[in-house]
């Protein structure tokens, strides 16, 4: 985007600094900036046109996608736009294992971070009750599994992966660790079975006044 357009600025930002680019691989008109948002936007009102984000559905609290959202909107110029993409994280066409664990993840996420995983849905509510309009949602098909090729092997390998970093889950599941580890083969196994899909859900907004 930057290259395409070379007049506008570009500003990513992460609190973990370790996931930037080397400087001279992005063009001169982006930079990065380290900051965690649950503090702020660390910007002036009006500042961007546009505000993007992904994937940080497991990143905060619904409190904190509220505030996080009413900051979007404060450094959003008049007639500016915000877009998330994020998976609404739940499988459908899951099999009775995927279903044990991700029942049990959307408890223990609550318990031990307040994380609400069904948060992708209520993201359009979150905008609206912000003052933003002309909101519209587009759900796409994610397929996860090897039946759908590469690429539904990679989705379900970076699902694999979420599942495996879950180390407290066991406990909620009333097994041990390693017996958790053996039904993650089962999940994979479902998922080519069942055709297992995720939706992944952009958004679009606009801010429609100055201020
Ligand atoms: C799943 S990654 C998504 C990265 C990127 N947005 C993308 O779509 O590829 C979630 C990112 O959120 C960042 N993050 C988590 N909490 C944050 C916070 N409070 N402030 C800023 N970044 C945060 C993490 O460091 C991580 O890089």
């Amino acid at each position: 985007m930057a290259l395409e357009y070379p007049s506008s600025t570009f500003i990513g930002i992460d609190v973990n600094s370790s996931f930037f680019p080397p400087s001279d691989k992005y063009p001169p008109n982006v930079c990065f900036l380290t900051s965690n948002v649950t503090y702020g936007i660390p910007f002036p009102k009006e500042t961007f046109d546009f505000v993007y984000l992904s994937m940080m559905y497991s990143a905060f609290t619904e409190q904190q996608w509220s505030e996080l959202t009413k900051d979007i909107v404060r450094v959003l110029k008049y007639d500016g736009w915000v877009e998330s993409l994020e998976t609404t994280a739940l499988c459908l066409n899951r099999g009775k294992v995927t279903k044990w664990i991700e029942e049990a993840a959307c408890i223990a996420c609550m318990k031990e971070k307040g994380i609400n995983c069904r948060i992708t849905d209520l993201l359009p509510k979150i905008f609206e009750s912000n003052g933003l309009t002309n909101i519209k949602c587009i759900k796409i098909e994610y397929p996860v599994g090897e039946w759908f090729g590469c690429f539904g092997k990679y989705s379900m390998n970076n699902l694999r992966r979420l599942f495996q970093s879950f180390v407290f889950l066991p406990e909620y599941m009333g097994i041990s660790y390693e017996e958790y580890i053996d039904l993650l083969d089962i999940f994979v196994k479902e998922a080519n079975e069942n055709k297992t899909y995720t939706h992944l859900q952009r958004c679009f907004a606009k801010k429609t006044w100055i201020g």
